[in-house]
């Protein structure tokens, strides 16, 4: 998450062409035209809308959210263009964000987000944040084996990054219990707050994904 590509600075003007997928409403199965509905027991993911930026800006810029991720905008504004990009990257084939909805409310209490750090999206890094009132409630971790599952068999990523700050506690706990797999630590490598913090450097591989998907209960994933 912390070093997850959107900066307000990156913003340019869409193209005509990004502009027809700016407010999607459809979705096919090609991921790059919508991103699919993924729906678990108690979470449905979709598409980020423009009209998710209120309840995004009051719940991902509180201080405990945000203290270990990179500064997220500071206005509902910055957030709808921060939505606006990502829909442009989806449209490029190189980023997936998924609001996180709870079943029967569509309002976004969080976010789910995968790049590409590859020309192919063989390797990607995948990063999260989610109101601090859904915190330990099972959200996180419906939410994120639906997104692994879109990653590592919709998208076909082989190998999925994650960096955790060394201090963040809940987000190395989140992502050991996910299964992801600790390879070192990145030291100094993530500026916050004028200060130079360690980093956990996390992967998992699609076959260990694989192996491990056959021994925990099944998620259904919809698509709309
Ligand atoms: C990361 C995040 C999405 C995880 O969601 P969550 O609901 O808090 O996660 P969960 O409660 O399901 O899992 C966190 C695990 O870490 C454990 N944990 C909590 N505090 C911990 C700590 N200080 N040290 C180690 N583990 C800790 C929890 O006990 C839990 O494990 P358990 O379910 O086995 O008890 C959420 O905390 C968040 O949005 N944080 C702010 C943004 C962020 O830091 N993003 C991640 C960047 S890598």
């Amino acid at each position: 998450m912390e070093k997850m590509p959107y900066q307000s600075a990156l913003d340019v003007q869409p193209t005509l062409a990004q502009t027809m997928y700016a407010e999607p409403v459809a979705v096919s199965s090609d991921w790059r035209t919508g991103l699919p509905v993924l729906t678990g027991a108690q979470v449905v993911l979709r598409e980020l809308r423009s009209t998710d930026a209120p309840s995004l800006f009051a719940l991902l810029t509180t201080e405990e959210v945000s203290r270990f991720i990179s500064p997220p905008p500071t206005t509902v504004e910055g957030f709808e263009k921060f939505i606006a990009w990502a829909q442009r990257q989806r449209a490029a084939g190189s980023y997936a964000c998924f609001a996180v909805t709870l079943r029967g409310f569509d309002t976004a209490i969080g976010i789910f987000q995968v790049r590409d750090l590859s020309s192919g999206f063989e390797t990607a890094e995948w990063g999260f944040a989610i109101g601090s009132a859904f915190w330990g409630t099972g959200v996180f971790q419906e939410g994120a084996e639906l997104v692994l599952q879109f990653t590592f068999d919709t998208i076909g990523v082989h190998r999925l990054e994650a960096r955790a700050a060394v201090l963040n506690g809940r987000g190395n706990g989140a992502l050991r219990k996910i299964g992801a797999v600790q390879e070192g630590v990145l030291r100094k490598s993530f500026l916050r707050d004028g200060q130079y913090l360690d980093q956990v450097l996390y992967a998992m591989l699609d076959v260990d994904w694989r192996r491990q998907r056959e021994t925990m209960a099944p998620v259904s994933v919809s698509i709309h």
